[in-house]
């Protein structure tokens, strides 16, 4: 395959990279992709080093497969000219992941929609993915009614500026915000812009597309998304109402013998997720399991992933893994 990663220089970007070469994802060609600021720099892939070009030299260059973490404005403009090139385009941007006439994809979920003629599918938001992964087997067999999800989310899902940001802030460094108020010691409740709802752009994302991933809208979802000074993956705090009863023994069970969650859940040992943990892992971890003694058939739980990880290069590349292995690309 020959395969372009348009965002290659991006926090998102070089995860991907090093997924890519990790599950020796089949490639023949590589074609790293940034803004004009970047073209001629030079990224290592696999020990050998790859200049960096520019979109318009990529479109022409065309990659069977363009993995694309670049931000809502490069996807809505060029993934379109990429899938009239003859390329299939991954999106990790939310430009895409709402519009009725592409897939939004977690691959141990939905997979199967996926056909030769989708040529931009979306991945979810990161937030989204850890979430879902961790409700699907439980709604399957005791039908949600409600979720409300409490998001701890790191400052890499910001991107490299907010990185850089609570790095200067811990070092005692003035230099560029990535948010309007310092992060450190901080929590910030507002990921994303503010929309006129009250909710943010990033708690609308959490309310709306797991019902497009499960294919289902007989359950809501309310959240509020927080910024915290982490830097290994998101956690999130969910509270969910079932229609039927459940035992939590079994919650375990199906939890545990779902490919791509680990559960620690033992309190005794006080085994529970931790972004710190989940860092540079593809697991969702699942913890804190337990009944919400407030309200009947109700269940708390904390969800935690790296959200570069498997809320965002692992999920894409796992999608292209899924293409490629169905001779869909
Ligand atoms: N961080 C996360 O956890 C996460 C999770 C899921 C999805 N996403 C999405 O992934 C995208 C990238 O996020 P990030 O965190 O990796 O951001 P980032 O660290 O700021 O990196 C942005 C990347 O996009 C490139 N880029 C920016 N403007 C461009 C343009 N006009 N043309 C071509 N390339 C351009 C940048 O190139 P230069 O280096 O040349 O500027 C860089 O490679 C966003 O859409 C974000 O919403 C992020």
């Amino acid at each position: 395959m020959k395969v372009a990663v348009v965002g290659a220089t991006g926090m998102v970007g070089e995860v991907m990279l090093k997924v890519l070469a990790e599950r020796n994802f089949p490639i023949t060609e590589l074609i790293p992709v940034a803004s004009e600021r970047s073209v001629g720099k030079t990224i290592t892939y696999k020990g050998n080093d790859y200049t960096v070009v520019g979109l318009e030299t990529a479109v022409s260059m065309k990659p069977d497969i363009a993995l694309f973490s670049a931000g809502g404005d490069t996807s809505l403009e060029w993934a379109p000219k990429f899938a009239e090139a003859g390329t299939t385009v991954v999106d990790n941007s939310s430009a895409w992941r709402m519009d009725p006439s592409k897939k939004l994809v977690v691959p141990e979920i939905n997979a199967n929609v996926l056909t030769k003629e989708d040529k931009i599918i979306a991945n979810p938001n990161c937030s989204t993915i850890q979430l879902v992964m961790a409700l699907n087997p439980l709604h399957k067999k005791y039908n949600m009614k409600r979720v409300v999800v409490s998001t701890y989310q790191s400052v890499s899902g910001t991107g490299v500026k907010a990185v850089r940001q609570l790095e200067n802030e811990i070092a005692g460094i003035e230099g560029e915000m990535a948010y309007p108020y310092p992060i450190g010691r901080n929590a910030l409740p507002h990921c994303d812009v503010f929309l006129e709802n009250g909710y943010t752009k990033e708690e609308m994302k959490l309310a709306r597309e797991p019902q497009k991933i499960m294919d289902d809208r007989t359950f809501s979802v309310s959240a509020t998304a927080v910024r915290i000074p982490t830097a290994g993956g998101h956690s999130e705090s969910v509270n969910v109402e079932f229609e039927n009863d459940f035992d939590l023994a079994e919650v375990r069970e199906l939890l545990s013998a779902t490919p791509g969650i680990v559960v620690q859940d033992d309190l005794a040992n006080n085994s529970y997720p931790m972004p710190i943990y989940a860092h540079d892992k593809d697991d969702v971890f699942v913890g804190r399991i337990r009944r919400d003694e407030s309200q009947a058939n109700t269940l708390n739980m904390w969800i935690v992933a790296d959200n570069l990880r498997k809320g965002a290069a692992t999920n894409t590349i796992q999608i292209a893994e899924y293409l490629v292995e169905n001779n869909l690309v």
